[in-house]
């Protein structure tokens, strides 16, 4: 089955073809530097960026596919969670392009978008499994038991661990998207340098923090003089990085040992984070489960998992979906 997708919930314009498990393309358009002087994405900056973005995107992909709209089996969208003005570009979209050839339209939860990324090609995960999702809106543990869907184990209570992150990177001067920036400037520091809180990490539920992290990074960065903190930016970026890997890590193990798991997997953007893979690979090892770990390109947003979530979910038939709204 032929799909084509469009996912536009946040600062990434996207679109992909997939063929069941295989992407055919996936043209992603990122607005990161539209949105870098501001420190983070501006929801109409990135609401006016996805319009002008949306159709060369789409044309993109359906031409590195070399597919018509035409041979399209069904389109899908992401309907929400994500800015509600960005989402409606996406959402107006793909009904545009879906209704005039009456085809089906599938709608999406982005983050049962980023589960489902792990059902592509090469080597697709099958339920059920583990996934801990960590993106710059969300973080939490999803029991995936079925296709089409997951449960959440636990959430954080505050900001997601991918928003810690670009917070941090704007306190320690390191631009946007933050996670990246933290990831390169960490590699010439020491993880143990500064002493971070690793927030929830007596609590014996599920449910994670980063609020704290944030503020104890302004405290040690409030301290520092300005020539110490550019001295010692390499090891606060080393140490926060760590901090934040740290109790995802701890929620992940204890996660794994709560439930009957033969798998495990990573999503959203703070899945492409080397420590992270590096530090799963290990506790996953050691707990004798299968790993799965996506490309980075796959771990943010795109559009190939959207389209690899829609094969699971019934489609709305036109003109059913005329109606629909995004759901922020
Ligand atoms: O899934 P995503 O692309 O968008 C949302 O759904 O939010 O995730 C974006 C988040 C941002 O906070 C970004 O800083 C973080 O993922 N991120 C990373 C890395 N690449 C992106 N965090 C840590 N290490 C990375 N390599
Ligand atoms: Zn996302």
């Amino acid at each position: 089955m032929i799909l084509l997708a469009i996912e536009t919930s946040c600062d990434d314009t996207c679109a992909a073809v997939t063929d069941d498990e295989r992407i055919l393309s996936n043209v992603i358009s990122s607005q990161a530097a539209a949105h870098e002087r501001y420190g983070g994405v501006v929801p109409e900056v990135a609401s006016r960026h996805h319009l002008e973005l949306v159709n060369p995107v789409v044309d993109a992909a359906l031409g590195e596919a070399d597919v018509e709209l035409a041979d399209v089996d069904a389109l899908a969208v992401t309907r929400g969670p994500g800015l509600i003005g960005a989402l409606l570009v996406g959402v107006s979209t793909a009904k545009a392009l879906a209704a005039p050839l009456r085809k089906p339209l599938v709608g999406v939860d982005h983050l049962h978008g980023h589960v489902a990324a792990n059902f592509l090609a090469p080597e697709p995960l099958k339920p059920p499994f583990l996934c801990l999702i960590a993106s710059g809106g969300h973080t939490l543990l999803a029991g995936v038991t079925s296709w089409d869907g997951f449960k959440v184990l636990g959430q954080t209570l505050d900001d997601a661990a991918g928003e810690a992150l670009d917070k941090g990177a704007r306190l320690l001067g390191l631009g946007y998207p933050g996670g990246p920036a933290i990831e390169r400037a960490a590699r010439t520091g020491d993880p143990a340098a500064f002493e971070f809180p690793v927030a929830m990490s007596r609590d014996p539920g599920l449910d994670l923090s980063f609020s704290g992290l944030k503020t104890a990074l302004r405290y040690a960065v409030r301290d520092l003089d300005a020539p110490t903190l550019d001295r010692r930016r390499a090891d606060l970026a080393a140490s926060y990085q760590a901090a934040v890997v740290d109790q995802l890590i701890a929620k992940l193990r204890r996660g794994i040992a709560k439930g009957e798991w033969e798998a495990v997997a990573l999503g959203g953007g703070v899945a492409a984070n080397g420590r992270l893979r590096e530090r799963a690979t290990a506790l996953c090892e050691d707990a004798g489960l299968r790993l799965k770990l996506v490309p980075g390109e796959l771990c943010t947003d795109n559009a190939a998992m959207i389209a690899s979530a829609a094969r699971f979910l019934d489609p709305a038939p036109y003109p059913e979906y005329l109606a629909w709204a995004a759901a922020a």
